[in-house]
Order: structure tokens, then sequence, then C-alpha cells
């Protein structure tokens, strides 16, 4: 493949932390998660980080904590404000948790929720909001934060696809009472599979560290608000409090995360200059539409949207992609409403459609951005949107 999807971001320092853990023969959660999850907190300014193996466990585990916490928690039946483009584990846990989801549209520019809907998608049982950032773009966070604000509601920001973005010089997955990171293969940094989550929190840092590992104590603090300790050492060493799971990392994961996030800035430094590049060769073309910056995006991927107007033949663009071996896919999951699951969820769509995030999912896709130079690669993929969307 000329152009891949996806590319490995790892070099021999990744190869070396993951050999220390197999010689070390201590391989499930320890120090190693502990230092990783301290070096991933101050680099986001957060105060707690806890790693789980994947940024679907993030949202599940972030999700249960909004419903487990003591004042005001999450029950089922309550809503939750949702944008209609994510990806399925953005929207999962919020059923397996019995909340009805209201589903708004998104821009179709930014590729983020559109705002100016916020006040009709809310109701007396509205509880939560669900902040995405799509693709390194940041969602308007600061005026989902001050609506939650206002109306007393969880913010959960899942940035699982925005890491190392920043909105008026502050990093998504800050905003969030909870916020989700994933380090799945291709994303900003990657151990394979992995997750965090980031709070300020307390009670949410030990809901989380308890959820985690099976509704346990064994991760909680002396001090933990979440139970009162007996005298009994023999019950408190197998104590168990909340109906948790086990989404615990490993060590190998952690090793390679710790060295992935030292090389962070500089990975989004190139991937940054791969999108100036993408920009100067496709901006201004009225055949496509491309995602509008909010902020600054850490750039995952670059969209296209065929604009509707020029009636474009997407099957042919595809073929031709095809041929030049670029790699192109949905963006994210595309538009949520149009998956079979649905049948399951309890839902609502604010304003009875979502046209934008419609448009997206039938005209649109992404071919990948990664941490290196990417030159020949865009160039090539401009020639050939170029010469098959005439
Ligand atoms: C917005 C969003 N949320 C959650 C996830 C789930 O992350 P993971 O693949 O690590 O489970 C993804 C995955 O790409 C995502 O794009």
């Amino acid at each position: 493949m000329f152009y891949e999807l996806a590319a490995p971001s790892w070099g021999p320092e990744e190869i070396e932390a993951a050999k220390r853990v197999i010689d070390s023969g201590f391989y499930t959660m320890g120090a190693n998660v502990k230092a990783f999850e301290q070096e991933f907190a101050a680099y986001f300014g957060a105060r707690h980080a806890i790693m789980v193996n994947s940024g679907s466990s993030a949202n599940l585990v972030a999700v249960a904590a909004m419903a487990y916490r003591q004042t005001r928690p999450l029950q089922r039946g309550d809503e939750v404000i949702v944008p209609a483009l994510s990806w399925a584990t953005t929207y999962h846990p919020l059923q397996q948790y019995g909340l009805k989801l209201r589903f708004v549209d998104i821009e179709l520019e930014t590729l983020n929720i559109d705002v100016r809907q916020l006040e009709q998608a809310l109701t007396p049982r509205t509880r939560a909001i669900v902040a995405v950032s799509i693709l390194g773009n940041p969602a308007p966070l600061d005026q989902i934060r001050a609506f939650a604000d206002a109306h007393d509601l969880l913010l959960l920001e899942d940035n699982c696809e925005s890491m190392d973005a920043e909105l008026n010089g502050r990093k998504c997955g800050t905003f969030g009472d909870l916020n989700s990171f994933s380090f799945f293969f291709s994303h900003h940094i990657s151990t394979m599979e992995g997750g965090m989550i980031l709070t300020d929190d307390r009670e949410f840092e030990d809901l989380c560290r308890c959820l985690r590992a099976h509704g346990w104590t064994r991760d909680l603090p002396p001090d933990s608000s979440l139970y009162t300790r007996t005298g009994s050492d023999h019950f408190e060493a197998y104590r168990f409090i909340l109906p948790g799971y086990n989404v615990r990392p490993l060590e190998i994961e952690a090793a390679i995360g710790r060295e992935q996030l030292k090389k962070l800035p500089a990975m989004t430094a190139q991937r940054r200059q791969n999108w100036a590049l993408f920009q100067s060769l496709f901006a201004g073309d009225e055949r496509f539409i491309l995602q509008r910056e909010n902020g600054q995006s850490s750039a995952f991927s670059f969209t296209v949207i065929l604009n509707p107007a020029c009636r474009p033949d997407r099957p042919r663009v595809f073929a031709a992609l095809k041929e030049a071996e670029i790699g192109f896919r949905i963006i994210t999951g595309g538009n949520f409403l149009r998956h079979d699951v649905l049948r399951h969820y309890d839902y609502e769509v604010v304003g009875g459609s979502t046209p934008q995030a419609d448009l997206a999912h039938d005209y649109g896709f992404f071919v990948g951005n990664h941490p290196h130079d990417l030159t020949p690669q865009i160039t090539r993929l401009r020639e050939v949107l170029d010469r098959v969307c005439r």
C-alpha cells in the first residue's frame, strides 16, 4: 500500500521498554502503570489519571462512575446529549446504563456537534452531555462546558481521537468532569490497546480505580470516601463494593506508553506539518469540503467530503483511490443513527433529523495522517482526486 490508513509510531525505545517488562517477570498492572498515569496527568495538567485497557473501557468506566457517585448519580431513564457522529463505544456505555440518548446533528465543516442545537436538546431529564472532538479537531468545548455548568449537567469528554489538540491554549481532554483517551494503534500515541481517564475529582478517581478492577477496594487509598474499613484485614484484602469490571491495563502497555508520551509533542508537530500541506493543496477547491480547524487540531487524519453541489460519484472516487493504493474509510463511525444497533437504544433525534451527519456519512471519507513526512502520499492523493473529480 502506497498510502496506509495507519502506520506504526514505535522506535527502538518502545521495543526496549517492552523487553524490560518481559525481563522483569511482572506483567500485570504495577509500577509502569502508576508512573505512566502520573506522567500522563502531568502532561495534561490534570489531577488524576486512571489507565485502562482501551478507550472504550475508559468510556465505560467513566459512565459507570457517573452512575455510582454519591450525590445525584446518573439513573436509568436520565437523558444524555450526544453528537450524531462518533465511534460506537462513545454511545454503548450510555445504553448499557439505561440512559436515553438525545442525538444532536453536527456541523459539516468541523464534524463536531452543532452547539446551536444544545438548548433544543435540553429537557427536564437531561443530566449529562458527551463532547467528542472528531479526528483531532477540538469541539467547541468551552461552550459545551459553559452549557453543562449552566444546566448542572455532567460532562464526559470523549477525547479518544484528539489527544494533544488544544482550544484557547487548553488541552482537549481536560474540559470534562471525566475525560477519556485511546492508545489504540494509529492513534496519537499507541500502546497496542490501551486507554486513560483524566479527572480532577477525587471521588471520580476512586470510583474509576475501583470499577476498573472488579469493584474491589484494593487500589483505593485508606481515606477513600467510598467505604469505611472494618477491623478485619482478612476481609479487607478481598472486599468488593461496586459492580465493577476487569479492564486493567498491562505493564507492557504502560511501559510503551511512557516512551510514546515523550515523543508526543514531536509527533503532533509532524502531524500538523502534514495537515498544513494537505490544506495548502486542497483549500479553496469547491469540489472538496475539508474539516475546518477549531482551535489547534492534532490532525488525526484528513477528511474529505465530496461537495454534493458538484454531483460527485463517490464509488468512482473510491475505485480510483484503491487503484492508487491509497487507504480510506468512513469518517469515525459515520452517522451513528444509520447503524442497526440503534434498535437496542432508547433515543430521540433533536429536530427530527441529522442532515449534516448524513452528508458526512454519504459523501465523506478520511485518509490517514502519520507522525512522519507524508509529502509524496498527500501529493498523490491530490493528483488522484483532481483527476477523478472533474
Ligand atoms: C471517539 C472514540 N471514542 C472511543 C473510541 C474507542 O477507543 P478504543 O479503540 O481504544 O477502544 C474510539 C476509537 O477509535 C473513538 O474514535
